[in-house]
């Protein structure tokens, strides 16, 4: 379309150039006859004929100037095109053709009249000039609000605008010495008078920024925020038109009545098509927790009904006992006896990053890992070190709980972790009926000692160490 429209003006100039060019050639060639006629027709005033021919002329070249500056004007803003992607502002265009073309005008007018005095009909035009001033205040307020908005460059055509208090938001189509001409994603055409549009407040999304978008969703508080933000991340960050250059970042941004509300920040790499990528965004939320098993919440009331007799942890108990009868140590238990640990430990839910014991403190618990995974940490220099990574099954914190020392490292959840906590009061009665537990406890105990040990390169050999940690657990428990 664009390019037949430029095809035709081409065609149209390449036309009138030649016609005044054809003209030009008549006047020079045949200017004899012509002046013989024109004196026939004028009775003889010479004068008038030379000035009827000089503004023939004029006429003539003001209108090859014209064509000149169109090609000019094609030449120039088409390279501009060419090279930047985008068409140069209308206004621009404008203005440039304007100043050229009088430029050219008066240089003709003072070539074929060089008698006239142009300072003369400066003045008159300087009269004439406040007239015309006065009576087209607006739109000069709109060709110099216009200029300035250019000279700024704050938007430039393909941008995203949102203007005003109204909001209009769209595409910039076009900016001309008149207005601002918006197409907004309803395909309406909104036009801004420039000199609105300076006054007025506009958020620019510019076509070359990565513009961000915001997505609200909501869970219910039973899901683990750990796990949304992640499933959430990972399903729309593939997305058509996310942008690959920074990942989305998903936040809890308030704890609601009924719901823990999030919100998505992404990038996008077209920003004008903003509307359909959130629906997108937002489908892949929905199938995501369809898949993972999360839940939108919804205005809600939860009635707990608690039943006599039967305790919170046991619910859940079966799940508890398998993973504690899975536990090497715990193997020699009877199932009676697996059962009491199971009933007597308390479950604790860690999000990634949190510190589940800390080195130094003292301690009369140990952990068993019921899901995710946690990391030993000892301090090098002021900086985490990590030891050992102990998953599901693994233990850990039984060092202070059987010597009564203070905890010898940090232990850290690397992802969202649950850990079951074992207390004094339940290992004491476990280890009145199996003795031999001790011992096998203390070989652990005593390689994870040389463990640690070993990071620090000092520390007594294993078997030394297991004697002496065995002598202090039946001391500390007080088992002949
Ligand atoms: P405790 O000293 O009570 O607290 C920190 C815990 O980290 C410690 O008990 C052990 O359970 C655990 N731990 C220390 N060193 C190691 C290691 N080398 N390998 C595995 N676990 C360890």
């Amino acid at each position: 379309m664009r390019r037949r429209h430029s095809k035709n003006t081409l065609l149209f100039l390449i036309v009138i150039a030649v016609v005044a060019l054809l003209g030009w050639y008549l006047i020079y060639a045949l200017e004899g006859p012509i002046r013989a006629s024109l004196l026939r027709l004028e009775a003889g005033n010479i004068a008038s004929v030379d000035n009827l021919l000089r503004i023939l002329r004029l006429v003539l070249l003001a209108i090859l100037a014209y064509v000149s500056v169109r090609a000019l004007n094609f030449l120039i803003f088409g390279l501009f095109r060419l090279r930047r992607g985008f068409d140069a502002p209308t206004l621009i265009q404008n203005v440039f053709s304007i100043v050229a073309f009088t430029l050219l005008f008066f240089l003709i007018f003072s070539f074929i009249f060089p008698e006239a005095n142009l300072g003369a009909l400066f003045t008159t035009s300087a009269i004439f000039g406040v007239i015309l001033g006065l009576a087209l205040q607006d739109t000069l307020g709109n060709f110099f609000a216009g200029i300035s908005l250019q000279a700024d460059r704050p938007f430039q055509v393909g941008d995203v605008v949102s203007v005003g208090d109204q909001k209009h938001t769209g595409v910039i189509e076009e900016i001309s010495w008149r207005a601002i001409k918006i197409r907004t994603f309803q395909n309406h055409v909104v036009l801004i008078n420039n000199s609105t549009a300076a006054k007025e407040p506009i958020e620019v999304c510019p076509r070359d920024n990565l513009n961000a978008r915001l997505v609200f969703f909501n869970t219910l508080y039973t899901d683990s925020p750990a796990k949304t933000i992640h499933i959430v991340r990972e399903a729309v960050r593939e997305a058509d038109n996310v942008s690959q250059k920074i990942a989305p970042i998903v936040r809890i941004r308030n704890l609601g009545d009924n719901s823990v509300d999030y919100e998505l920040k992404y990038w996008l790499d077209d920003y004008a098509k903003y509307n359909d990528t959130d629906a997108l965004v937002r489908q892949r939320i929905w199938y995501a927790f369809k898949r993972n098993g999360l839940t939108f919440a919804f205005p809600t009331r939860t009635l707990h009904i608690e039943r006599q007799g039967r305790h919170p942890r046991e619910r859940d108990g079966g799940a508890v006992v398998e993973r504690l009868s899975a536990v090497d140590i715990f193997a020699p238990l009877s199932p009676e006896e697996t059962a009491m640990l199971a009933g007597a430990a308390v479950r604790h839910v860690f999000a990634p990053g949190e510190i589940v014991i800390r080195a130094g403190e003292p301690g009369s618990s140990m952990f068993v890992v019921h899901h995710g995974r946690v990391s030993v940490q000892i301090s090098d220099n002021g900086r985490p070190r990590t030891v050992a990574t102990l998953k599901e099954g693994d233990f850990f914190g039984e060092m202070a709980l059987f010597t009564g020392e203070p905890r010898t490292a940090n232990v850290v959840a690397v992802e969202e972790t649950e850990v079951l906590e074992i207390g004094h009061g339940a290992m004491k009665k476990v280890f009145d009926t199996n003795p031999d537990l001790v011992e096998s406890l203390s070989f652990i105990m005593s390689e994870r000692r040389a463990g640690l040990a070993s990071q620090f390169d000092s520390g007594p050999s294993s078997e030394i160490e297991s004697a002496g940690i065995l002598s202090a657990i039946k001391r500390f428990f007080g088992i002949s």
